[in-house]
């Protein structure tokens, strides 16, 4: 066969891991001949596209980003681009693509299906919203990242007995806040599942330091919202207008720094923001994230081999699964709240 892959979206370690075991495997096991698309649905639609051999993927396994670039394009977005992906695909030769994204990258390509395009996805986010799957690759990285972050930061809040807040990504969904701040210690988790009550934040803290403890790191994912109310009020003011992009997502980010300004303010205790931002997605992926993006890349090529087009991989109870692409994108995983329950709620405060 001849199989074409493409990586949209945010990069995201492990992504090379993905092209690398597509490759060797459709290459050594099926004789499959692969090419890449360039920047993910913009080589579609622009006819960009490489080949992809063995000797060109073998040693990108632990290199973070992609190979192959990746943009936020969305074909549907652009007058005739629909059709245009279409013939460009037809043009290239392939009998199947394999779509490596998150949900914008997955909606693309499960409208494409439905359009008669043979397509298997494969699940990638640092975000680990995707559903379908309990968790994508890109995201046990992140943490890591994250986690190392915390680590630093609270030596030097120690040091200097001050609230330090850090800012982490995870766009709607506060699974990288969570993970992060069970595994740094953190006294507080703030996650867009659970509107928080800044006045209720910053009375917890008090009493932290009142029983002795004289620094705190606070990690607030960048799309946690200030509960109803005032606080509410004052953060919509400031983040209004802000841009977005071809899918509709508005660019997050600045609520550490407000937070530590407002938890300054009303506490006295001395703050200061971090924002970990795109630190969170470049590098070398974790072992973790290799050996999960090489468990997808494998399996996606026997979904094309076996006919299973509409279909993504995932991860379920451990095993490599097929679930419908629609699954996946219908709606966000959120942070299971029983978790942030049961266990953040007994070491934050
Ligand atoms: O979806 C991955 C993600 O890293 C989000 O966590 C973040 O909000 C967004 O992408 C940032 O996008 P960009 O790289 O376009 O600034």
């Amino acid at each position: 066969m001849r199989i074409g892959i493409l990586n949209g979206g945010g990069d995201c370690p492990g992504l090379n891991a993905v092209t690398r075991a597509v490759v060797l495997t459709g290459r050594l096991r099926h004789d499959d001949d692969v090419i890449g698309f360039l920047d993910g649905w913009k080589g579609v639609l622009e006819g960009a596209h490489i080949p992809l051999g063995v000797e060109r993927c073998r040693d990108i396994l632990t290199i973070g980003g992609t190979i192959l670039g990746t943009s936020r394009t969305n074909p549907y977005k652009i007058d005739g681009g629909a059709e245009r992906a279409i013939a460009s695909i037809g043009a290239s030769g392939v009998d199947a693509l394999i779509a490596v994204g998150g949900e914008d990258t997955l909606g693309v390509a499960s409208r494409l299906v439905a359009d008669g395009v043979a397509v298997v996805g494969v699940p990638k986010t640092i975000d680990n919203d995707l559903g379908g799957t309990e968790v994508t690759f890109g995201f046990d990285t992140a943490v890591q990242i994250a986690t190392d972050a915390i680590d630093r930061l609270q030596t030097t809040a120690e040091s200097h007995h001050r609230v330090i807040v850090c800012e982490v990504m995870g766009r709607h969904v506060g699974w990288i806040a969570t993970y992060a701040g069970i595994a740094g210690g953190a006294a507080e988790i703030l996650v867009p599942e659970v509107p928080f009550a800044l006045d209720e934040v910053c009375a917890r803290l008090r009493r932290r330091h009142e029983r002795g403890q004289f620094s705190s790191i606070v990690v607030v994912s960048e799309g946690a919202v200030p509960a109803p109310g005032p606080d509410a009020d004052a953060w919509e003011r400031l983040t209004a207008g802000a841009s977005s992009d071809a899918f509709g997502h508005a660019r997050l980010g600045g609520i550490g720094a407000w937070l530590a300004d407002e938890i300054e303010k009303r506490t006295g205790f001395e703050s200061r923001p971090t924002i970990l931002g795109h630190i969170q997605r470049g590098g070398t992926p974790t072992a973790y994230d290799r050996v999960l993006a090489t468990r997808f890349g494998v399996a996606a090529v026997e979904a094309v081999h076996d006919g299973a087009f509409g279909s993504m991989v995932a991860l379920r109870a451990g095993e490599i699964v097929r679930v419908p692409i629609d699954e996946a994108v219908s709606q966000p995983k959120r942070v299971d709240l029983g978790l942030v329950e049961a266990v953040a709620s007994v070491f934050t405060g």
